[in-house]
């Protein structure tokens, strides 16, 4: 069996409604995650690529996060809509899709 080529962490955190920094995944469906496995399967690749369900990525306030390794590729604002693209583009073709990457300066910048 070869080696996984991509893991996509998507994540599915759930947060009760009001917190303050929200959540990925407030309905708790995993929507997205199931929406990457279902496209990872329709395309034939599930034996190389992973869709991996993630706790908090601690990027909430831009969430929906997803992170594509090994390319360490995070995309935020991610609807069930941009899942194959994101499969087309980023998996499959090796491009950043550059409306939905979070700009290195933004990671990690929590609000005080
Ligand atoms: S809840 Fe998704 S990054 Fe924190």
């Amino acid at each position: 069996m070869p080696p996984f080529t991509h893991h996509i962490f998507v994540c599915c955190n759930r947060r009760e409604p009001g917190h303050s920094r929200g959540c990925c995944d407030p309905a708790g469906s995993e929507a997205l995650r199931n929406g990457f496995k279902a496209e990872l399967k329709r395309r034939g690749l599930g034996p190389l690529v992973r869709a991996n369900s993630a706790g908090c990525l601690d990027q909430c306030e831009l969430g929906p996060v997803v992170v594509v390794y090994p390319q360490g590729i995070w995309y935020g604002g991610v609807k069930p809509e941009d899942v194959p693209r994101i499969v087309e583009e980023t998996v499959v073709a090796g491009r950043v899709i550059d409306e939905l990457r979070i700009p290195d300066e933004r990671l990690n910048c929590r609000p005080k």
